[in-house]
């Protein structure tokens, strides 16, 4: 199938302008939708098929589709900007369609080719490009995605998918307003271990983590710390975003990919910007302990979470059990501001784009 074959059938009554006035205006993560969505079909043998853009609209499904018995689905998350100049643009759409392919392998589910993944992504955007937010800081959130719908109980990857795009204005991830957020380390609860699926975006590893999210929020915080599965020592990532340790000495620490965490393109944009601006980079494991030791005698100066939907965002306080401690001054260290500068200011096209970051659509 080309990437071009998309049908389009417009919205017959699409969202009333008073109504789209008030939700760009105020956008909430993941609250309210654009008036469309994309829809691709996969059937084994026959291929990617009927590829529509169409109102936005409830799934039908047989109660014995593959996906709600045994979980095989898979997502990406990425944001579409509207530039200073009035264009719109996405960041870095090709590695979300190259990690999308790549969680699709490991979840045993057909790979999508790259570029009908990107040409899905443009047609949600082109058709809703009056959803835009109009607040500082604000984006349409695309939310690629795909299930398995064949109807059959039989425990086997499933013979047909269905792959859609949906969008939502966003502002904010976190609507404290809070300068820096509160992490909770989690001891109770895994994430991920080696050989299972941390590795890749499928709901399941969301679904395994909302209720240490959940004790989060529960005990005053706004994220989860995962820590390793084998030694429960070492710092993997939060629930929604990879973390960065910042040094005295003008290092930087992420963990490494090793399979049990998210390989974040935002973690891997950072690492790049934090290269050219000079500073060490070091993908490296990272203890909890060395963590509150280093941030109570002032080695670690500054930690920052990252994702797309979370942007750079720092971190002021960690608690574990009773414990707590603060990092830095416990607000935005000049680091994390920087490179969240350098960040934003290349996504919203107002710098020099040397690494072909940004397509203009
Ligand atoms: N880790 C997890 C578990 C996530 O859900 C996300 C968000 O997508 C990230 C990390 C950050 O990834 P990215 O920067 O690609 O959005
Ligand atoms: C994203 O950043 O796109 C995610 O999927 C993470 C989630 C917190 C929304």
């Amino acid at each position: 199938m080309s990437a071009n074959a998309f049908s389009r059938l417009p919205h017959p009554r699409p969202t009333a302008e008073d109504v789209r006035a008030a939700a760009i205006a105020d956008p909430v993560f993941g609250r309210i939708f654009t008036d469309h969505m994309v829809s691709i079909r996969y059937t084994e043998g026959k291929g990617w098929h009927d590829a529509q853009v169409m109102p936005r609209g409830p799934l039908t499904l047989d109660p014995a589709t593959a996906v709600l018995h045994y979980a095989q689905e898979i997502f990406e998350g990425l944001k579409a900007y509207r530039l200073d100049d009035g264009a719109m643009a996405l960041f870095r759409v090709e590695a979300n369609a190259a990690r999308f392919n790549a969680s699709a392998r490991r979840m045993a589910m057909a790979e999508l080719p790259e570029e009908l993944f990107i040409a899905a992504v443009k047609e949600i955007v082109a058709a809703d490009a009056d959803w835009f937010p109009q607040v500082d800081g604000g984006a349409l959130y695309l939310r690629p995605f795909m299930y398995a719908s064949e109807v059959f109980l039989g425990v086997k990857p499933a013979a047909e998918y269905h792959f859609l795009v949906i969008a939502s204005p966003v502002g904010n991830y976190f609507k404290s307003g809070a300068p820096a957020i509160s992490l909770w380390v989690s001891d109770d609860y895994t994430r991920a271990a080696p050989g299972g699926t941390g590795a890749a975006k499928c709901g399941g590893n969301y679904a395994a983590s909302l209720i240490a999210q959940q004790e989060a929020i529960a005990k005053g915080h706004d994220q989860v710390v995962f820590l390793d599965a084998a030694e429960h020592r070492w710092i993997e990532e939060l629930g929604g975003m990879n973390m960065f340790f910042v040094f005295d000495d003008g290092s930087i620490v992420t963990p490494p990919l090793t399979g049990t965490i998210l390989p974040g393109i935002t973690r891997d944009a950072i690492m790049t910007l934090a290269r050219d601006e000079g500073l060490t980079v070091r993908e490296e494991r990272y203890a909890i302990d060395q963590w509150q030791a280093d941030a109570e005698s002032g080695r670690l100066t500054e930690s920052f979470a990252c994702g797309t939907a979370a942007v750079v965002t720092p971190v002021g306080k960690v608690t574990r059990h009773d414990a707590s401690f603060t990092i830095g001054a416990g607000g935005p260290g000049q680091v994390t501001a920087k490179l969240k500068n350098r960040l934003v200011d290349i996504q919203r096209g107002r710098a020099a784009d040397p690494y072909g970051w940004v397509t203009r659509l």
